[in-house]
């Protein structure tokens, strides 16, 4: 327990954009107290764990971490460790008897509250913050977006759907969709900022509604592309039962939505998509993926994967295989199917052998390396606007997104004058391309 507030607090952030945002409104609610970040957990009195829990290694990383952070205290007194984001949610007061030097818990929907929860904590209490609060409104000053390049804007809380693999519905709570007005007028606070590019966040980001009215997610997305200065426009996740023809008219209508989208699949077999209660076809998909095609023939799409769910055959596993081949994807995030508390899945019969589990992601990778490749080659030689998201790996460069999403890598030399232009767009020739990333030369 400390005596006074703490004055530097340290935040590693794992997990979702949700999750990244979540930690930008705790850092800036913090900021406002002068409380100050830093990047080395040494000099902090504060630190914070913003977790995942969405597989089960996600959450032992955080379990390792606060055991190492934990032996800090020895040496400091009055350090302070909260644990913050889905698995606080998920283990709640659990999380206080199974880490004795934990100070606090704190789900996700109570990041607002994290200054309350600091001030019970100085009066002694060893606080659980858990739960869905009816209000959760907030202030948009209290959001720290320093070293952003992009500007987040959750539209929709929760998830109702209920896929059989999955936590978020239990961590995130119930679906909530928040007021367009609202909406467009955190839009318009970060153009004035300066951001140029806006991503759109929810679970199932295009299953947005008016509460209480008529518009959907179309409309929202043609508002916002039609905000001035928004020079692109992106939204993550999107749910593909939940797109309509009108949201995929939107691509067409509005160049400045990127020619980009995440759409997982999960896997390429009717039989196990039925299983994990996804609530659409592998035809309905692909029905999908012409549609977006012929509105944006340059738009280029990612998944999620999970490999080895229960009951998944060798067949099944296969079919997945024809998919990605099919539908030639920039990007793949594929995953081995982990067990989640209180998830349906669990319970299905015909569990797949972990090495076997493994053999399939493996052979994902080896596949969509090659297709990558292919892809990427197709564009040396295109220039593109690149927004700047950071300092490269190499001293005197830089790295960027390009619309479509691919990852960037470019000189300092002739992009700048002085500084690193972050959130700014870079004019850059594509010169070569490996198959996760891009080098390009600015023109
Ligand atoms: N709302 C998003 C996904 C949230 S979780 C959607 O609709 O897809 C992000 C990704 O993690 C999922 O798409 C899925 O591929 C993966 N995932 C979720 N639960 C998982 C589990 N139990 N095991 C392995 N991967 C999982
Ligand atoms: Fe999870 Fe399915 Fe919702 S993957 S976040 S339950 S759409």
């Amino acid at each position: 327990m400390s005596e006074s507030m703490p004055r530097r607090f340290f935040i590693e952030t794992w997990g979702c954009q949700m999750n990244e945002l979540d930690t930008q409104r705790m850092s800036g609610q913090l900021m406002q107290q002068g409380i100050l970040p830093t990047k080395e957990v040494a000099e902090a009195d504060l630190i914070l764990l913003n977790s995942c829990s969405v597989r089960e290694k996600a959450e032992q990383k955080v379990y390792s971490r606060l055991g190492s952070y934990r032996r800090f205290k020895e040496t400091r007194p009055g350090l302070l460790i909260g644990l913050c984001g889905c698995v606080a949610q998920e283990a709640g007061a659990r999380a206080l008897k199974r880490v004795p030097d934990l100070d606090f818990v704190l789900g996700p929907a109570r990041v607002g509250e994290i200054l309350d929860v600091l001030e019970r904590r100085r009066q002694g209490e060893r606080v659980v913050a858990t739960g869905f609060p009816e209000n959760r409104e907030y202030d948009l000053d209290t959001i720290s977006r320093h070293g952003e390049y992009k500007g987040m804007v959750t539209i929709i809380e929760g998830c109702d759907k209920k896929c059989t693999f999955c936590i978020v519905p239990f961590t995130r709570g119930p679906e909530r969709s928040r007021p367009m007005a609202d909406l467009l007028r955190e839009v318009r606070h970060l153009l004035d900022y300066g951001f140029v590019e806006i991503e759109l966040l929810g679970q199932t980001v295009n299953h947005w509604r008016e509460p209480g009215g008529d518009a959907d997610f179309a409309d929202l997305l043609d508002a916002v592309a039609r905000e001035d200065g928004v020079e692109r426009l992106r939204f993550v996740t999107s749910y593909p039962r939940d797109f309509t023809p009108r949201m995929v008219e939107q691509f067409a209508r509005h160049p400045n939505i990127c020619p980009y989208l995440h759409l997982p699949v999960q896997s390429g077999s009717n039989r196990v998509l039925k299983l994990m209660a996804r609530g659409y076809t592998v035809e309905s998909y692909y029905d999908l993926v012409g549609q977006l095609r012929e509105a944006r023939p340059d738009i280029a799409l990612s998944t999620d994967l999970i490999v080895g769910f229960p009951g998944e055959t060798e067949d099944d596993f296969e079919q997945t295989l024809e998919l990605i081949k099919a539908v030639r994807y920039a990007s793949i995030y594929a995953f081995k199917y982990s067990p989640r508390p209180g998830t349906a899945a669990p319970n299905l019969p015909g569990a797949v052998e972990p090495v076997e589990a493994d053999r399939r992601l493996q052979a994902v990778f080896a596949q969509q390396g090659e297709i990558q490749r292919d892809l990427n080659e197709q564009l040396v030689g295109e220039v593109f606007d690149v927004l700047v998201t950071g300092w490269g790996s190499r001293p005197g460069t830089i790295t960027g997104r390009t619309p479509c999403h691919r990852v960037v890598h470019l000189p300092l030399e002739g992009a700048v004058l002085d500084g690193l232009p972050l959130g700014k767009l870079v004019s850059a020739r594509v010169e070569q391309a490996n198959p996760h990333s891009l080098i390009a030369n600015p023109v």
